[in-house]
């Protein structure tokens, strides 16, 4: 890949999707995108560009491949216990103590890959539920853009390696095993609606509103400070008002936003709608 190609490549892919792929990622963007040019029988990274440029009806249709190459979608369950904790304490004092919700909790999980994340939420809420002898009733929503991940957030089949964090008792209790291949029980599966949804359309963002609970976690690492800002001002704006926001244990919204209030929990910091 020359360095004009992937100037012009990553000025796309940013164009569409927010990710941002510095100088010193151009042999990653370059090992990404090369069963692409092989699949569309191009013969450079040129002409990969100008088909998505100028190709007409198809490029719909590689758009959605290009995503599918360019993110990563690295996840498993129980990601980051520190946070986890700190939902489970928000949920507790603010919906069991101080009363139920007159409507179902919303909880978005932005960003969620291959289904790991939202999963995780509704083992949490069912958890809960089960200790507390409450009915709470809440969704998950879990949006991507990757329609590959989301093929395989719909079918919840997980490997070994994505259940690691979780004790036995937890994976006999959420999943039929078989083979060393986890299917996640339906009872699970009906709390998550699926969808896709490119966190850089603001348009899309109607859809997902009055959320209690947001979790955008690690994905804004890909994104540089004006998507950054972007974003965070449309969770912002998605939340219902005091709700919260959770991102990455190695993000910040430090020169992000202002909006949110920092609460501390142990090993993890909430951002609180004000
Ligand atoms: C590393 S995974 C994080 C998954 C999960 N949130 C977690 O923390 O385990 C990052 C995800 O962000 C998604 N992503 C990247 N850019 C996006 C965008 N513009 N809109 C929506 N999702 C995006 C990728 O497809 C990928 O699945």
């Amino acid at each position: 890949m020359t360095r004009e190609e992937f100037q012009l490549l990553r000025d796309y892919v940013y164009e569409k999707s927010g990710i941002y792929f510095a100088e010193n990622k151009t042999y990653l963007l370059e090992s990404r995108l090369t069963n692409r040019l092989s699949e569309l029988g191009c013969g450079s990274f040129e002409d990969y560009y100008y088909f998505l440029k100028y190709g007409g009806d198809k490029v719909k249709d590689e758009i959605i491949n290009l995503f599918n190459a360019v993110t990563t979608n690295e996840t498993s369950f129980f990601r980051n216990p520190p946070q986890l904790d700190a939902f489970n304490v928000i949920i507790q004092k603010n919906y069991l103590q101080n009363g139920l919700a007159e409507t179902p909790l919303r909880i978005w999980s932005a960003a969620c890959s291959t289904g790991e994340e939202p999963y995780t939420l509704v083992m949490l809420m069912l958890e809960m539920i089960e200790k507390y002898k409450k009915n709470i009733p809440f969704m998950v929503y879990g949006t991507d853009i990757s329609t590959k991940a989301l093929d395989s957030a719909r079918a919840a089949h997980y490997t070994n390696y994505s259940v690691r964090n979780m004790d036995e008792p937890m994976k006999r209790k959420y999943f039929d095993e078989a083979e060393g291949v986890y299917r996640l029980k339906e009872h699970v599966k009906r709390h998550v609606k699926i969808d896709f949804m490119n966190l850089m359309d603001t348009n899309a963002y109607k859809t997902y509103r009055q959320m209690d609970m947001i979790f955008c976690r690690n994905v804004l690492i890909y994104f540089d400070d004006k998507m950054k800002k972007k974003v965070i001002d449309s969770l912002y704006e998605s939340l219902k008002p005091r709700e919260y926001l959770t991102i990455g244990h190695a993000e910040s919204l430090h020169n992000i936003s202002r909006a949110f209030k920092p609460l501390i929990f142990p090993g993890t910091i909430a951002y609180q709608k004000g």
